[in-house]
């Protein structure tokens, strides 16, 4: 048996979502291709919540934060990056190199980013557009977009929502048409249990016509160049990872086929196992209450144990915990509790930590 991952990506992949994978080659200009890539097309609508435009990108989700900056953000207009943990920094990083003007708002690592926070900076004037991960990998810690949406739209109608789900889209409910959202970038190899290499978008109508209004948006992440290819050519602009594209048709079936709500609740319920197991010990967790994630769980190393030790007593037993993310190394360990896994996995997870205490 391999290693089982409980680690926030790569996840475990389905045997048969990896077999598919071994499909011979198809041009990526042909009948063959079209019908693949619409059919990925037309499931991942209903399993991102929107009926606007979705992307597939041969890219992991880094690659459409800098979408996302480059094609929302007007020259000489600012972006809002709330940080609040590591991929929060990549994210500001990235609006940065872009030449993006990005104000920065650092925010304690295991806090959310809030709307009244959000407020505050927006009120200055001069926005394109705010940029918040959803689920910070880093911390465990998720951000309430729903309200953060709500409170944006009501008082900054012309600012947009970037919304980084890189390590939730698929397992937690996100609204993205109900929520208003303009761009929700995700990656194949967190909860969507798929291998590394594809990341997938939703984008609204409003951030098509942002685009519009940006005249250097690149090329490799050029929404317009994607959507006028989807459209016309029903096609990628460039060569897409087709073998994974093959994984990702089958994989998508079999969410449709758990069903979104229990998907969810299923996350839910691993992350409430995760909960009683650290607390029924003594851990406390890193995030702060009411904000702890339904895929990730950030646990504070406050009894004092070698955390390398208990990571590699699960490693001998061929199961894979995460240690604390940079600055919590040592202080903090993180199990991951999505894609595959179930509440069978986590028990024999506990067995083995229990094993360990
Ligand atoms: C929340 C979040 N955003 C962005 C990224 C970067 O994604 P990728 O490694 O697919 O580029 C990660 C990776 O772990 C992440 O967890």
């Amino acid at each position: 048996m391999h290693p089982r991952l409980y680690i926030p990506g790569p996840t475990e992949v389905a045997d048969e979502v990896l077999a598919a994978q071994n499909r011979p080659m198809i041009g990526h200009r042909s009948g063959d291709f079209e019908r693949l890539f619409y059919g990925i097309i037309a499931k991942l609508k209903p399993i991102l919540l929107t009926e606007q435009h979705v992307y597939i990108s041969t890219s992991s989700g880094s690659g459409l934060q800098e979408a996302a900056v480059r094609n929302g953000v007007r020259p000489g207009r600012k972006v809002l990056n709330m940080v609040n943990g590591a991929f929060s920094d990549r994210w500001q990083k990235v609006a940065a190199a872009n030449g993006c003007d990005s104000v920065r708002v650092d925010l304690a690592w295991g806090q959310p980013a809030r709307p009244e926070e959000i407020d505050r900076y927006l009120a200055a004037g001069g926005f394109d557009a705010v940029a918040v991960v959803h689920n910070e990998t880093s911390t465990g810690v998720m951000s309430d977009i729903g309200a953060i949406a709500a409170w944006v739209h009501e008082k900054y109608p012309d600012v947009l929502l970037l919304v980084d789900a890189v390590s939730s889209a698929s397992g937690v409910r996100i609204p993205f048409d109900e929520w208003q959202l303009d761009m929700l970038l995700t990656s194949s190899q967190k909860a969507f249990a798929l291998p590394p290499g594809l990341a997938f978008a939703a984008v609204s109508d409003r951030m098509l016509a942002r685009a519009k209004e940006v005249p250097h948006r690149g090329w490799y992440f050029d929404l317009l160049e994607l959507e006028k290819y989807i459209s016309t050519h029903k096609t990628t602009p460039a060569t897409p990872a087709i073998s994974l594209l093959y994984a990702t048709d089958l994989q998508l079936d079999r969410i449709l086929a758990e069903g979104l709500e229990a998907r969810w609740a299923r996350h839910q319920l691993c992350m409430e196992m995760t909960h009683a197991w650290a607390e029924g010990h003594g851990f406390t967790l890193f995030p702060e209450p009411g904000y702890e994630s339904h895929t990730i769980t950030c646990i504070n190393n406050n009894l004092g144990i070698d955390v390398a030790a208990l990571v590699a007593h699960a490693k001998a037993h061929n199961l894979v915990i995460g240690n604390g993310y940079g600055q919590l190394k040592g202080k903090a360990f993180r199990i991951g509790h999505m894609g595959e896994l179930a509440p069978i996995h986590m028990e024999e997870l506990f067995e083995v930590l229990d094993s360990f205490l």
